[in-house]
């Protein structure tokens, strides 16, 4: 009998999810409650053909170095900031992702984000809830426009692009940050592309849309706090490490900014007793941009996709270091 090729998932995904192709594995599962490689899977490292692991799963080098029959790994997510990338193209190993599935799932999210936020939507439920509901307040639960608000858009990519296309309508002046020039989506979302420091200072909403690289670090701390205004909201459905948190607190906690909506964090997950989850002015989801059924469903296909061709010696659907098939 032939053996089958060794698998190591880190979380279990449903079994209506990832369809019969799994069969032909041999899957080890690790503990749903531990995130990386847990104990469990550590020690059939050796022997691993595919790793399948989510957003908050660290794969850093030594672990990829313990995995020397490795053909690939799946990670059931568009963003692989988790996955020590340069070490897998070092050593050939393709890293796969979910890109494009995910993107009118986080724009509906952002966009949910900042009309809960810019509305007090949260506040104003629980108020309700709480008995505070006495009588139509002229000047209660005020909320800001949208309309002939200014949103900046960092990063315009498929997912800032969504979120641009959704917002139109809405009767908003756009302008975005992009590393590139996109002179035709100035004209299709009838947005200005800008530089940061111009963004940051005219924005009444800024959404975020930039995967987490060393170069996006930290790129909204303390000094791009201070340019902003007093009544910005910043919305972040990305990574939370694109934001500096302690710079954030620190921005809510004194009013330099008006509120935040946060889809992501730094930690994640934000433990409960951050100070962030006091502050009346922030609003914080668990990482639910792609949570649809749907969505969810297909960036577990395409993840079982990449790891079956991963494991014939098939270039991955989606691939995010394609240089692994130029490498001689
Ligand atoms: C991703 O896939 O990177 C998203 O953050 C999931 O919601």
């Amino acid at each position: 009998m032939v053996n089958k090729p060794l698998v190591l998932m880190t979380h279990d995904l449903p079994a209506d999810w990832t369809g019969t192709s799994l069969d032909e594995y041999r899957i080890i599962n690790g503990d749903n409650n531990q995130r990386g490689i847990d104990k469990i899977l550590k020690g059939y490292l050796p022997e691993a053909s595919g790793i399948i692991c989510l957003l908050d799963d660290p794969i850093p080098t030594e672990i990829i170095n313990l995995a020397p029959n490795l053909k690939v790994i799946s990670n059931v997510a568009v963003g692989t900031d988790n996955i020590d990338v340069k070490s897998c193209t070092n050593l050939g190993i393709p890293v796969g992702h979910t890109p494009g599935v995910l993107t009118d799932g986080t724009a509906d999210l952002t966009v949910a984000l900042l009309l809960s936020v810019s509305r007090q939507l949260a506040a104003a439920s629980q108020d309700a809830r709480d008995g505070k509901w006495s009588s139509w307040e002229p000047t209660g639960w005020l909320g800001r426009d949208l309309k002939d608000a200014t949103v900046g858009i960092i990063g315009l990519g498929k997912i800032g692009s969504a979120v641009a296309e959704r917002l139109k309508p809405f009767g908003c002046k756009l302008i975005f940050n992009n590393r590139s020039p996109l002179p035709d989506r100035e004209i299709s979302l009838n947005a200005r592309q800008v530089d940061l420091d111009e963004l940051l200072s005219s924005s009444d909403f800024i959404c975020l849309h930039i995967p987490l690289t060393p170069n996006t670090k930290d790129l909204i701390g303390k000094e791009e706090f201070k340019k902003m205004k007093p009544n910005a909201i910043i919305i972040n459905a990305a990574r939370g490490p694109v934001i500096n948190t302690d710079a954030l607190l620190q921005a809510l906690q004194t009013n330099q900014i008006l509120a935040a909506g946060l889809d992501v964090t730094d930690p994640e997950p934000l433990p409960p007793d951050h100070p962030l989850y006091q502050l009346p002015n922030c609003f914080i989801t668990p990482h639910i941009g792609s949570a649809t059924v749907n969505t969810r469903r297909v960036m577990a296909g395409i993840a079982i996709r990449n790891l079956e061709a991963g494991i014939q010696g098939r270039p991955l659907p989606y691939c995010v270091n394609p240089e692994v098939y130029d490498l001689p």
